[in-house]
């Protein structure tokens, strides 16, 4: 299967510029660039509003991808911190996976188990990881895991220190139950990384947005190129590339 996962794309409600970018344009760019590989499945994973969730935003979101992706690709979607996973999910029709501890869910397919988590709140409720937990339990094909945070410290000073998420000890609990080593989909740190962990192999995707410098210890903006990643699971081999577009 194929999938594309974006992220942080940060979309403003009017369609007006976040900070001088034209998020929309870029969201559009990307997309447009990515659909050219066929994707089976899109991953939105969090903060897709550009400053906090918004029924408007997550409106003109949902029908922007109606006109512009084809009938048959599938779309998931993760709520970040600028999120509200309430309104995320009355808009795409998720309401079953809305539990009081976050918006979660997951799906099999022949060869893969896709697992979408919450961040919102930094932080992973016992209800969460117990969920996971379960799956990780009788789990029969690869976890592919989305989750807007880092699963673990990036070695990202300025956002691991101010940004990570809160209990990184009780996730790599949770999946150490997983037979199958599992392979996490992150974004939030606006910058492109892959690191292995014990728990697992953890890729971070750039922002359609602006990334951020990867080295100083405070904010520092780095580039306003934008992005998406490429993931391909045939059940043996996991490819996944970056691509980067230039603004
Ligand atoms: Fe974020």
């Amino acid at each position: 299967m194929k999938i594309l996962q974006f992220t942080d794309i940060h979309l403003t409600a009017d369609k007006s510029k976040a900070y001088e970018v034209d998020v929309w344009n870029n969201l559009d760019r990307a997309l447009k660039l990515g659909l050219e590989w066929h994707p089976d499945l899109l991953v939105f994973s969090g903060d897709i509003a550009f400053k906090e969730g918004d029924p408007a935003i997550y409106r003109k979101f949902s029908r922007y991808l109606h006109d512009t992706i084809p009938e048959e690709t599938r779309v998931a979607v993760l709520s970040g911190n600028h999120d509200d996973p309430a309104l995320l999910a009355s808009e795409f029709g998720l309401e079953k996976a809305l539990r009081p501890d976050g918006l979660y869910y997951d799906s099999e397919t022949d060869n893969a188990h896709l697992i979408f988590l919450d961040s919102t709140r930094k932080k992973l409720e016992k209800e969460q990881l117990d969920f996971l937990e379960e799956i990780c339990k009788d789990i029969r094909h690869k976890p592919l895991i989305f989750i807007h945070h880092p699963p673990f410290f990036a070695g990202i000073p300025y956002m691991d220190e101010n940004h990570a998420i809160e209990n990184p000890g009780d996730l790599a609990r949770a999946v150490s139950a997983c037979s199958v080593r599992p392979a996490f989909f992150s974004g939030h740190y606006h910058t492109e990384k892959s690191y292995l962990t014990i728990e697992g192999d953890v890729f971070l995707t750039p922002s359609t947005f602006y990334q951020i410098d990867p080295v100083s210890r405070r904010f520092k903006l780095a580039s306003y190129q934008f992005g998406f990643r490429l993931i391909e699971w045939d059940g043996k081999t996991l490819f996944t590339s970056v691509h980067m577009i230039n603004p």
